[in-house]
C-alpha cells in the first residue's frame, strides 16, 4: 500500500493556477500543430505550452533547421506556427485535458504582440507567456536586449490581456543587464517569468564536413540542451534575487534528469520546461524526469517540490 506521506507532491502553483506537475513542455518543442497539442494533452506533461504563435501561419526557415549533438542541439526554425488564429480555436479542445493551456505569443513586430494577445487571451489559455527572445529571424533583434522596447511592449500586451501574463527571455550574461530588466518589469509588472530561451546565434560545425549544420543564417541559431543549464540557472537565481522570490518563475534550459530539475527549483523555479530533451526522447521523458525528480526529493526528505523552490545555498 502507498501510503500518501510515502510520495512527493510534484504539482506548483503558479500565478494561482494550480498544475499538476512542475515539468512540461518548453515552447517550440512538440507543440505546433494540432496534433502535437493534443498528444501532448494526452502525456504526462503538467502543462500544455504552444509553438509559439505569429498573425499568420508559417511554414518556417528551410531545412535542416534542427540539429541536435552531443552537447545539446541548435536550431532555427523560423517561427513555424498555424497562426494565432487557428491557435485561438484550438484553446477550448486543449483544455479538456484538465491541465493549464500556455499560449505563447510572438509576433514579427511590435503591433503584432497586442493583436495577437487580445485575441488569444479571449480564448481562454490560463496563461500567456509572451516571447521576447526569438534569436532566429534574420533582421529581428531579439526584443529582450532591448530594454525600452520590451518595457513598451509589455505594457501594451498587459492593457490587452486578463489572465496571468508572463516573459520568456533570452539570457543575459551580465548583472547589469539582470538588473535592467528587472527594473523594466517592476516598472511594467508581469505576473511569471519564463528563464531562459535558447542561448541565441551560437554556431555548431561539424568538422568532418567542414560545414555548418543547419541551413539558415549561415549556420547560426539558438543553442539548447545541456551545455546551456548554467546559463539558465544563472538566470533563474539572478531573477528570483532581484525580486526576493516574490515572482514565480518557469526554469528553462538543459533539464534532462531529475537532478537538472532539482537544481533549477533550488535556484528559484517553481517549474521547469524541457526542450532538447523532449524532441530527442519523446512524450515518455515526461514519466521518466517526474520519476528521478520523485526519488530524488524523497532521498532528500523534501516533502513537495515547492518546499525546495529558492533554497541554493551560498558559501
Ligand atoms: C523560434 C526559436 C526560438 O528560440 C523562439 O523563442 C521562437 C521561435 C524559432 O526559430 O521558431
Amino acid at each position: 500500500m502507498t501510503l500518501a506521506h510515502d510520495t512527493v507532491d510534484l504539482s506548483c502553483t503558479i500565478a494561482g493556477v494550480r498544475f499538476p506537475l512542475c515539468l512540461m513542455n518548453a515552447s517550440g518543442a512538440l507543440c505546433v500543430t494540432r496534433e502535437e497539442l493534443e498528444a501532448l494533452g494526452r502525456s504526462r506533461t503538467g502543462a500544455i505550452v504552444t509553438k509559439s504563435m505569429t498573425l499568420e501561419a508559417r511554414t518556417g526557415n528551410p531545412e535542416p533547421r534542427y540539429y541536435p549533438f552531443a552537447g545539446g542541439s541548435i536550431n532555427s526554425m523560423g517561427l513555424p506556427n498555424l497562426g494565432y488564429r487557428a491557435y485561438a480555436e484550438l484553446i477550448p479542445a486543449l483544455k479538456t485535458f484538465r491541465k493549464p493551456v500556455i499560449a505563447s505569443v510572438a509576433g514579427l513586430c511590435e503591433d503584432d504582440f497586442p493583436e495577437i494577445a487580445r485575441t488569444i487571451a479571449r480564448a481562454g489559455p490560463d496563461l500567456v507567456e509572451v516571447n521576447l527572445s526569438c534569436p532566429n529571424i534574420a533582421g529581428k533583434p531579439q526584443i529582450g536586449y532591448d530594454f525600452e522596447a520590451s518595457e513598451r511592449l509589455i505594457r501594451r500586451v498587459r492593457a490587452v490581456v486578463d489572465c496571468p501574463l508572463g516573459v520568456k527571455l533570452p539570457p543575459y550574461f551580465d548583472p547589469a543587464h539582470h538588473a535592467a530588466m528587472a527594473e523594466v518589469l517592476k516598472r511594467a509588472p508581469v505576473d511569471f517569468l519564463s528563464l531562459i530561451n535558447s542561448v541565441g546565434n551560437a554556431l555548431v560545425i561539424d568538422p568532418d564536413r567542414e560545414s555548418v549544420v543547419i541551413k539558415p543564417k549561415g549556420g547560426f541559431g539558438g543553442l539548447g540542451g545541456p551545455g546551456i543549464k548554467p546559463v539558465a540557472l544563472a538566470n533563474v537565481r539572478a531573477f528570483w534575487k532581484a525580486f526576493d522570490g516574490r515572482i514565480p518563475i518557469i526554469g528553462v534550459g538543459g533539464v534532462v534528469s531529475g537532478t537538472d530539475a532539482f537544481e533549477h527549483l533550488l535556484a528559484g523555479a517553481s517549474a521547469v520546461q524541457i526542450g532538447t530533451a523532449l524532441v530527442e526522447e519523446g512524450l515518455k521523458v515526461f514519466d521518466r524526469i517526474a520519476g528521478e525528480l520523485q526519488a530524488v526529493l524523497k532521498k532528500k526528505g523534501y516533502p513537495s517540490a515547492t518546499a525546495v523552490v529558492g533554497r541554493l545555498k551560498e558559501l
